[in-house]
């Protein structure tokens, strides 16, 4: 039907005759002339017809926008062009239009493809945003990641092997999306959270090298990086350690971000769990971001009381602080106002801060709180361990631990992106190790960090469980830009071992047996020692593009309430 895309018209097409097909984008009817421009995946381009001697006036007089139709023409150079001057071939050419057929007409496009649309009416004429150049490009960046991937795992003597979607449970933190099984009533298959279970299984079978495209459901709150149905790059390595198969993910990492953005990165460094949380409040860490932590307990420890006495009934607490270079300038009264009515409604018991108008006369601004319990002079002292400058300020949290640090590390966010200081043009991936291998739930349940297949740190054989929550794990995630991509870990490959996590998980042998039966037994039968991890595709395909979530580059995403706009589902 056609001969050429409207977007890969070019400059050796002048003087030929062509025939594109796609959709009217704007149409201006002036005198004597008829300007439409077409669009198809590839993108515009201008078509004028004479209103003269057309036999095909009536109809183009009908065209209105988003019509499907197909244009014969001839490839020509705009009147008003200077070939030496103009630098966009694209904004040089154009057709003269012979012939226009009307395919379809269409009802009026419910989206303005020159504004911001609101996200409910993008996501119920989906098929329509999709027609969004943007929309287009970030689907076609997708599938070109996915063929890199894809390609290099092929190159790295990978096999692609597809796992089941109607199956049994598999724990990986969130709730199951359950199926109706027709022969079998009241039993339900669970769609999978990850491929887990069955990519250790195949490393039982021998498959020394599992990869796929997996797709995920997890049933849990949404949030602009989270979809209840998602995409894993899924792999699994028997008879290789850890650090071999961080060195693959970084190579892919590093292919990805030259073929995509023509950006070569560096290797990947490494950071423990203790640390990043210690440096930054997070295990997703935000790198771009150059403002770090800086420890205040040490000068109110023995003086909590005075000082801040909300904190005397937790367990552990953290008095931290961080500094914004000419804050007094960056940040108005109006703004710390703002921020301490957000942080306020997290619970934060007092938001302090102190501005450095002039270290040397000690000219130094407090909030009122701070005002009342600390001179001029002991801020100076306390701060003086850093490198302060006038027109500094710093905020200060002291609160319970985990609250502390939520709250710092957001407002180090905030800041950072309202303020310019974080550089959006830089990528910043870091591997985060050393996590505890067990958390407490909000019940003081022990629950696994990662997943309960994940080993133990170090020589598992010898490994005492007299304290869970102190021992490590060999689990690593891949952090880019203060976003989750990825998370892996060593496996245990032992029966022993691995009933004795579930132990200390509190699953009994009944539950054992009924939910986990299956996966024990093949432990038994030779398991090999094993790594494997699992890249969100979603959210690599969201920083790859620079899109702010991950809805804009699934073609069909589900609103954050789980529900789709376009088909009613569920129902
Ligand atoms: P994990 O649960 O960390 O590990 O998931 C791996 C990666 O998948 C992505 N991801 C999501 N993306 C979009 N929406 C979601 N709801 C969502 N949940 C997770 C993240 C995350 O880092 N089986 C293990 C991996 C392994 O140990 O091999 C697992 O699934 O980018």
């Amino acid at each position: 039907m056609r001969t050429r895309y409207c977007g890969e018209i070019t400059l050796i097409d002048i003087n030929t005759i062509i025939t594109i097909c796609g959709w009217i984008n704007k149409i201006r009817i002036l005198k004597k002339i008829i300007f439409i421009e077409v669009q198809d995946t590839t993108g515009t381009i201008q078509v004028f017809f004479n209103k003269e001697n057309n036999t095909y006036l009536s109809s183009i007089l009908h065209l209105r926008h988003g019509f499907c139709v197909q244009i014969q023409g001839l490839v020509t150079i705009k009147k008003s062009c200077n070939l030496l001057k103009n630098t966009s071939k694209k904004k040089i050419i154009e057709i003269i239009g012979f012939s226009c057929f009307i395919f379809n007409k269409t009802l009026p496009i419910p989206l303005d493809y020159t504004k911001k649309n609101k996200e409910d009416i993008r996501f119920k004429f989906r098929y329509l945003d999709l027609r969004r150049n943007i929309m287009f490009q970030n689907i076609k960046k997708r599938s070109e990641i996915t063929t890199i991937i894809r390609q290099f795992f092929i190159k790295n003597k990978f096999l692609e092997i597809e796992t089941p979607i109607l199956t049994k449970s598999t724990p990986e933190g969130a709730s199951d999306y359950l199926v109706n099984s027709r022969l079998y009533p009241g039993k339900y298959y669970a769609l999978p959270q990850s491929p887990q279970l069955f990519k250790q299984l195949l490393m039982i079978s021998g498959i020394d090298r599992y990869y796929q495209i997996a797709k995920c459901f997890r049933d849990e709150d949404l949030r602009s990086d989270r979809q209840p149905e998602f995409t894993q790059i899924d792999i699994e390595i028997a008879f290789l350690r850890k650090h071999h198969i961080q060195k693959l993910i970084n190579n892919l990492i590093q292919k990805l971000w030259l073929s995509i953005k023509k950006t070569k990165l560096k290797k990947i460094k490494k950071m423990s769990y203790c640390d990043s949380l210690s440096i930054y409040g997070t295990d997703k860490p935000d790198l771009r971001n150059p403002i770090k932590f800086i420890s205040l307990d040490y000068f109110f420890k023995d003086n909590l009381k005075y000082f801040f006495p909300w904190l005397l009934k937790n367990n552990s607490n953290r008095i931290i602080s961080i500094r914004v270079p000419n804050g007094t300038n960056l940040i108005s009264e109006k703004k710390i106002k703002i921020y301490k009515k957000f942080f306020k409604k997290k619970k934060l018991h007092q938001f302090m801060y102190t501005k450095i108008i002039n270290k040397e006369s000690y000219n130094i601004h407090m909030d009122s709180y701070l005002k009342k319990k600390i001179s001029n002079t002991q801020i100076y002292n306390i701060f003086s361990q850093n490198i302060i400058h006038n027109g500094d300020i710093f905020f200060i949290v002291a609160e319970e631990t985990n609250l502390a640090n939520k709250i710092l590390s957001e407002l180090r966010l905030k800041i950072g992106i309202d303020f310019k200081i974080t550089d959006l043009k830089k990528v910043c991936p870091i591997w985060i190790t050393n996590f505890p291998l067990f958390k407490k739930d909000k019940n003081e349940n022990l629950k696994s960090m990662h997943h309960p297949f994940t080993s133990p740190k170090n020589d598992a054989r010898n490994i005492t469980f007299t304290d869970p929550c102190k021992i490590l794990s060999s689990a690593f995630d891949l952090v880019i830009n203060g976003c989750e991509i990825g998370g892996g870990s060593r496996r245990i490959h032992s029966y022993e071992l691995q009933t004795k996590i579930f132990d200390i998980l509190q699953i009994d042998k009944i539950k054992q047996k009924k939910e986990f039966g299956f996966f024990l037994n093949a432990l038994q039968y030779g398991a090999p020692p094993h790594v494997g991890l699992a890249l969100g595709l979603d959210r690599l395909a969201m920083l790859l593009t620079d899109s702010k979530t991950i809805s804009d580059v699934i073609a069909f995403p589900k609103t954050t309430s789980a529900t789709c706009l376009m088909t009613g589902a569920p129902c």
